[in-house]
C-alpha cells in the first residue's frame, strides 16, 4: 500500500477529466445520470466523514475521493461489454461467478486505461468496493460505508448507518456489512469470501 496521497493539483486535474467524461456519457441517459449522481454523492459522503474526523487519522482523502468518482463507472455497461473487458484482465474465479461484482473489476480497468491511474490503492478500492477487503484501511472503510449510505440512498438500514458513521466508523462498517449480507442471504445469494474475511477482520482487530 502506498503511503502518500494524490497531491491536490493532480487530484483536481483528474477529477475534472472524470467529471467531463461521465457527464458526456450520461447526458442522454437518465439511468446513467442517477449513477453519476450516486458517485458524486459517495465522494461527498467520504469528504464529510473525513472532515468529521478532523485530521485525527492519516487518510488518503484524494485517493479515496477519486475511487468514489469512478467506482460504478461501468455499472450500466451491457454484459457483453463487461465480458470483453474481463477477458483482458486476471480476475479470481469467485468474482467471475458473481455477475454483480463484474462492474468493480471493469471500472478499475477503465480507471487504469482511460484515466491512466496506476495507483494500486485507488485501483484496489474500486475493485473491491462491493465486498470490502480485509486489508482496507480506515479510508477504505469510509469509502465502503459511504457507497452504502450516501444521501440519495433509500434502502433499509441507510439512516441507521448514516447516524453511526458520524460517531463510530468501525461500528458503521460492521452494520453496513450486516445489512448488505442480510440482503444477499434473503435472496439466497452466494456470499463472497472476501466480504466474510473483511467482516472477521473488523470484528477481531478493528480498523488499522
Ligand atoms: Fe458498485
Ligand atoms: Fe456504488
Amino acid at each position: 500500500m502506498i503511503k502518500s496521497d494524490y497531491d491536490n493539483d493532480s487530484y483536481n486535474k483528474l477529477r475534472d477529466e472524470i467529471l467531463n467524461y461521465i457527464s458526456n456519457q450520461s447526458s442522454r441517459n437518465p439511468k446513467q445520470k442517477r449513477r453519476f449522481r450516486h458517485m458524486l454523492k459517495t465522494e461527498e459522503m467520504v469528504k464529510k466523514t473525513v472532515d468529521n474526523l478532523k485530521g485525527k487519522f492519516h487518510i488518503k482523502e484524494n485517493c479515496i475521493r477519486l475511487a468514489a468518482l469512478l467506482h460504478d463507472i461501468t455499472k450500466d455497461y451491457p454484459e457483453s461489454k463487461q465480458r470483453n473487458i474481463l477477458r483482458q484482465i486476471k480476475i479470481p474465479k469467485e468474482d467471475i461467478m458473481i455477475k454483480g461484482l463484474w462492474h468493480a473489476w471493469t471500472a478499475s480497468e477503465i480507471a487504469r486505461t482511460k484515466f491512466k491511474i496506476s495507483n494500486r490503492y485507488i485501483l484496489d478500492l474500486i475493485r473491491f468496493h462491493p465486498t470490502g477487503h480485509k486489508n482496507f484501511d480506515l479510508g477504505g472503510l469510509i469509502f465502503f460505508i459511504s457507497d452504502f449510505c450516501e444521501e440519495t440512498r433509500t434502502h433499509t438500514g441507510v439512516e441507521e448507518v448514516r447516524k453511526l458513521l458520524a460517531k463510530d466508523v468501525k461500528k458503521a462498517g460492521i452494520l453496513t456489512i450486516k445489512f448488505k449480507t442480510g440482503y444477499l442471504i434473503n435472496d439466497n445469494a452466494y456470499l463472497h469470501s472476501r466480504g466474510i474475511n473483511f467482516y472477521n477482520r473488523l470484528i477481531q482487530e478493528g480498523v488499522p
